[in-house]
């Protein structure tokens, strides 16, 4: 069944999610914006342009004049200011002014990049987010978060900038590949790990029906997992206290992710970051060793790794250190007291890193 979440920004009514299993709601809600007499510039990547862009396009031919369509190569390594600088070039050439609006159709990096460019163009203009992978439905398309990589370091340039909506259609999770599908996935599983054990428990007792991708479990498991995330972006919306939360599994994750050069997925990434941290829980004495290896094994079913080979973990721990979790000396990493229940720690040391490092290491003599 069709669901909708408002998000409130400041405690003010901001914009809605409205989650379906088709596109067939899409016209009537981006008319709701008033976008008739508007122009409105479709980014995308050459990947989704070439599943989605006609449909969407035709949606818009029936409702504005002036719809354009922008797609750049698909691929993290795109998500750069060069790419942001290609969209003004093209808004400045089609004469994009103060009230037209930007849409956002694809996976966390179209959506991030479009946010970004909504955010600076003319100070800010109208984007709505049409999230088409699983980690952007769970995710990125919630909360505001824009930006781009700089310089290696990943979204470093950024703003918090609010969409005028938020239009999933889970339809589109079934053409994904099984790798982006359950990367997406690892997103929902730290939803439930960090707050919400009940969501936990539903997302294994629905194992088989979300590995087969059966529609209403899908529209079930990303309405659940969004309201979790509404619930932590509305308290902290810019990320001052709880929401770092949701970086559980990041820190060592986003390590992870650019010592293998993006060639593992982000939420693979996530996955072993979750595994490493969850072990430091354990060491820490927040949860028991049961509690840790439960934690552990459950990533197995849905496709996730819960060890690496090729890695070297002073590397890795110097990535983590230098990733901009770190709050002056300190790292501000995200620690498990129990399922459904995450805090923010800052007495992790670098051996406790090092060794949750060597936990999801193949080698077992490493130092
Ligand atoms: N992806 C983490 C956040 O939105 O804060």
């Amino acid at each position: 069944m069709n669901s909708r979440l408002n998000i409130l920004y400041n405690r003010k009514p901001c914009y809605d999610i409205v989650i379906t299993a088709d596109f067939q709601d899409l016209e009537q809600e981006l008319m709701a914006l008033e976008i008739q007499e508007r122009k409105v510039c479709v980014v995308t990547d050459s990947h989704v342009a070439s599943l989605y862009g006609d449909e969407i396009m035709e949606i818009l031919h029936g409702i504005c004049k002036n719809n354009l369509l922008f797609s750049f190569p698909a691929g993290e390594e795109n998500k750069t200011l060069a790419t942001v600088k290609d969209i003004y070039t093209f808004l400045i050439g089609e004469k994009f002014d103060r009230k037209d609006l930007l849409i956002a159709l694809g996976g966390g990096v179209v959506g991030d990049i479009t946010g970004f460019a909504a955010a600076t163009y003319l100070r800010g203009i109208d984007f709505v987010q049409i999230p088409t992978s699983l980690l952007a439905q769970a995710d990125s398309s919630i909360g505001g978060k824009t930006g781009v990589d700089f310089d290696g370091f990943k979204n470093m340039v950024g703003a918090f900038y609010m969409p005028r909506l938020v239009y999933m259609n889970v339809g589109v999770l079934k053409t994904l590949d099984d790798r982006q599908f359950f990367s997406g996935f690892a997103e929902i599983m730290k939803h439930g790990l960090i707050k919400d054990a009940v969501f936990y428990e539903w997302l294994l007792d629905h194992m088989y029906e979300i590995c087969e991708r059966d529609t209403d479990t899908l529209l079930e498991m990303v309405e659940k997992s969004c309201n979790i995330k509404k619930l932590v972006v509305e308290k902290d919306p810019t990320e001052k206290g709880e929401r770092a939360l949701l970086n559980f599994g990041h820190t060592i994750g986003h390590a992870i992710e650019k010592a293998k050069n993006f060639s593992l997925t982000h939420g693979e990434c996530v996955a072993l970051g979750a595994v490493a941290a969850a072990f430091i829980s354990w060491k820490h004495e927040l949860l028991s060793m049961e509690e840790y290896y439960e934690v552990r094994d459950m990533f197995v079913p849905f496709n996730l790794p819960i060890s690496i080979e090729d890695i070297e973990p002073q590397e890795i721990l110097r990535l983590t250190k230098s990733d901009k979790k770190m709050e002056g000396e300190s790292i501000k990493f995200v620690l498990l007291k129990k399922v459904g229940k995450a805090l923010i720690d800052r007495t992790v040391t670098d051996e406790d890193i090092l060794n949750a490092i060597c936990e999801i290491h193949y080698v077992e003599d490493c130092e």
